[in-house]
């Protein structure tokens, strides 16, 4: 089959690198893909927003089947779209992913079907939302309804950091996404990336993660959009598991149905794993990045049959099969980043840091004169397969310490808790 991928992380390049290992595939496009990308798929640029561009490509390359990475295109309904169009597509709807468009549908659906997550309010004046704060008091959460790139949530940890919060967003700070702001409990517990694939009907388990979102060490310093990452998450042990598909995934599953809005596609659900069980933080209708590196270098299963699975609603008759090694990814990241980052700056020697359960997913890089560059804030993921987490954690290092790229830099601690955690076994 013929595939069209949309987006450019190192997300895509590692589903680029899974299904351009199974048998189903013929040809891979990539849009706008990377150079990494372009090792397994023939890049082209489409303007993404433009929906019918897209689905005159897809009908003229034959295009048996699109897959969509980022949420922007999917919160914009480009689904939905080339569905019209009459083409296959893996992603859910304009309507589903409100899951991840609008964290006020989300927590309104919670609210109407039991499931657990933080206590909540959903306003939209200022006014009303400090009077939210003056009752409840610090330590309290501040979400721009939309999507913020990641930047729309603050952990207000005082009073005075809630109302700054509060004030950013109805600045316009995070223009359309701020108009409307959720404030919700604080909680507290250890966080989990829980992902299931899904058809409208079944939601089948996709694998757990947890990741680091802070820029250093020891788990300071800004967010970003995620630092590294290991599989599988500790937290999620099979109880774990089966409570979060009866409580969380199933209620969202039969809820969005009822609703008219069936959800097929990657549903990740933020968790966090409280002294009362999972409760849910938040929803992405799309893997996580980096979280999807790590899941891919431990799936056992051909990729492309399982989304084809999802796509044709047969999702009941399927199981997946994950190694039993762990996965650990490491983002280097260009200098400044997540402020502005550095451009240009010549990345050498990936070759000596790939081998045998060791891969470099590209993310921000690009060729310039023959040379790999740097192009963005997150450059390369380095993941590395191993026996413990602590296994993989060290290959992965090694294979860093290859890399020679003066300009770059990374958090050496990469999947602490999971390795802290393991030595207290032994
Ligand atoms: P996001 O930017 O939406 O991925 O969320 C950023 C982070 O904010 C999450 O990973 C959590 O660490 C934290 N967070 C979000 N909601 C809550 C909450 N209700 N209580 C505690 N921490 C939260
Ligand atoms: N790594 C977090 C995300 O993809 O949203």
């Amino acid at each position: 089959m013929n595939v069209l991928l949309l987006g450019s992380g190192g997300r895509e390049h590692a589903l680029a690198w899974k299904m351009s290992a199974s048998p189903l595939l013929t040809r891979l496009y990539a849009s706008p893909g990377n150079p990494g990308i372009g090792r397994v798929a023939e890049l082209i640029k489409l303007d993404v927003a433009d929906h019918s561009a897209v689905a005159a490509f897809c009908q003229e390359k034959k295009i048996d089947l699109v897959v969509v990475g980022p949420e922007g295109p999917l919160v914009a309904g480009i689904a939905d779209d080339l569905r019209a169009w009459g083409v296959r597509v893996f992603g859910p709807s304009k309507a589903a992913a409100r899951l991840e468009g609008s964290k006020g549908f989300t927590k309104d659906l919670c609210a109407k079907f039991d499931i657990p997550t933080a206590a909540y309010g959903r306003f939209s004046d200022l006014a009303s939302a400090k009077a939210y704060v003056e009752k409840t008091g610090a330590p309290i959460v501040i979400k721009a309804d939309g999507l913020a790139a990641g930047k729309g949530v603050t952990v207000a940890m005082t009073h005075d950091e809630a109302v700054a919060a509060l004030e950013a967003c109805f600045d316009g700070s995070f223009g359309a996404a701020g108009a409307e702001v959720v404030v919700e409990e604080y909680l507290t517990g250890e966080e989990a990336s829980f992902f299931c694939l899904c058809d409208g009907a079944t939601a089948l388990p996709f694998g757990t993660a947890q990741d680091h979102k802070r820029v250093g060490d020891g788990d300071t310093g800004p967010n970003t959009g995620g630092m590294g990452a290991y599989s599988p998450a500790p937290v999620m042990t099979a109880e774990m598991t089966e409570r979060t598909m009866r409580e969380i995934i199933e209620p969202t599953m039969r809820g969005m149905a009822e609703l008219g809005a069936p959800f097929a596609g990657i549903l990740f659900a933020g968790l966090m794993i409280t002294e009362q069980g999972p409760k849910l933080i938040e929803y992405n209708t799309r893997f996580g990045d980096p979280e999807c590196q790590v899941l891919m270098m431990r799936l056992k299963d051909d990729l492309l049959v399982l989304l084809n699975a999802a796509v044709d609603g047969q999702l009941a008759h399927m199981s997946v099969r994950w190694s039993d090694e762990a996965a650990l990814t490491v983002v280097m990241a260009a200098r400044g980043y997540p402020g502005t980052p550095e451009k240009g700056s010549v990345i050498r020697g990936l070759d000596k840091a790939e081998g045998e359960g060791v891969q470099v997913f590209h993310a921000g890089t690009a060729v310039n004169g023959g040379a790999l560059v740097a192009n963005g804030g997150r450059v390369l993921n380095v993941t590395a397969l191993g026996a413990t987490v602590g296994e993989a954690q060290a290959k992965a290092y090694a294979a860093v310490d290859r890399i020679d790229w003066p300009q770059g830099f990374c958090r050496r601690d990469i999947g602490w808790q999971a390795v802290a955690r393991e030595q207290a076994e032994n």
